[in-house]
């Protein structure tokens, strides 16, 4: 197995809006889609789209969403031998608003994503010790995420740590344990503290983590690019230009072609320009996993960009 993601899953309910209503207003909005989605799910479906072998770790509920959620994992190849169902508790729901300049707002509803435990990381021992990287992200409780930064340094497989949705209440203690924390901008400004407006000051809230021991921060800035910022340098690599519909789960389509390539040869500079391209191709269409491109797509795009 190439890369174990131990995380989450969500039904993505998905209103593309003009605009969002006031308190106490009605508005029609001109679409709806529905999907499988989660920060877990998506990541763990963009690796499997691109070419590896996936695992994955998660809790559906004992709802209508929860077989479908497990089919669709596996018709992308992901071993599911670790997603069980939680009886009583509903499948994690995340409705999100669209508006017309692809800009997107998140809610998420856990359900099931909350009951996966410490325990469930070691009910998977044999099969993820032969992963070769764990990725984690944070809509499942911190104790499970903890577990699997510790199991990744118990058992030598490097870890990247996604801080999604961002937690003032993740302890330092672990990120330093991670061997990838790979923030948004406005994850990086909530877990610093620090603003995130230019690109030095990105740059500067990224060094705070490394002098506190975080060895690659990886900060995807969008439109921006990515940054990656060690002790010794940093690095900008630009974002393609494209007609953007729909940037939802464009973060997860990065970490998830990332972790492919990083996996694939170690080159992590290469890693973040095959990801950024990927990350670009998904928001040019609507939808989270919907949107993500195949390893063929990709090799077009790259062409054509040349
Ligand atoms: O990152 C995008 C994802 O965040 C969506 O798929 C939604 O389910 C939430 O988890």
């Amino acid at each position: 197995m190439d890369i174990a993601v131990i995380g989450s899953n969500m039904v993505d309910l998905i209103s593309y809006i003009d605009k969002m209503p006031k308190e106490g207003e009605t508005l029609e909005a001109p679409d709806f889609k529905i999907g499988c989605g989660g920060k877990g799910a998506n990541q763990a479906v963009a690796a499997a789209k691109i070419g590896s072998k996936v695992m994955m770790i998660t809790k559906v509920g004992d709802d209508l969403f929860a077989e479908n959620t497990i089919q669709n994992l596996e018709s992308f190849g992901i071993d599911t031998e670790f997603t069980s169902k939680v009886s009583g508790a509903s499948s994690g729901v995340a409705p999100i608003f669209v508006d017309p300049e692809s800009k997107n707002r998140i809610l998420i509803i856990k359900g099931a994503n909350q009951h996966l435990m410490p325990e469930d990381v070691d009910r998977a021992t044999e099969k993820l010790k032969a992963c070769s990287l764990i990725v984690l992200q944070l809509e499942i409780p911190l104790p499970t995420v903890y577990r699997a930064i510790e199991f990744g340094n118990e058992h030598g497989i490097p870890v990247i740590l996604n801080p999604a949705p961002a937690s003032k209440d993740l302890d330092f203690d672990y990120v330093c344990k991670s061997d990838f924390f790979i923030p948004n901008e406005s994850e990086l400004e909530i877990l610093t503290g620090m603003p995130v407006e230019s690109d030095e000051q990105i740059r500067a809230a990224a060094s705070v983590l490394n002098e506190k021991g975080v060895t690659n921060v990886i900060v995807t800035m969008g439109i921006r690019g990515v940054m990656w910022v060690t002790k010794e340098k940093s690095q900008t690599v630009e974002s393609h230009k494209v007609a953007a519909i729909d940037t939802t789960g464009a973060g997860d389509a990065f970490i998830g072609c990332f972790a492919h390539f990083f996996v694939k040869n170690g080159d992590v500079l290469h890693a973040i320009k095959m990801a950024t391209a990927f990350a670009a191709l998904s928001v040019t269409k609507r939808g989270t996993q919907s949107s993500y491109p195949t390893t063929e797509d990709v090799g077009e795009f790259l062409k054509l960009r040349v």
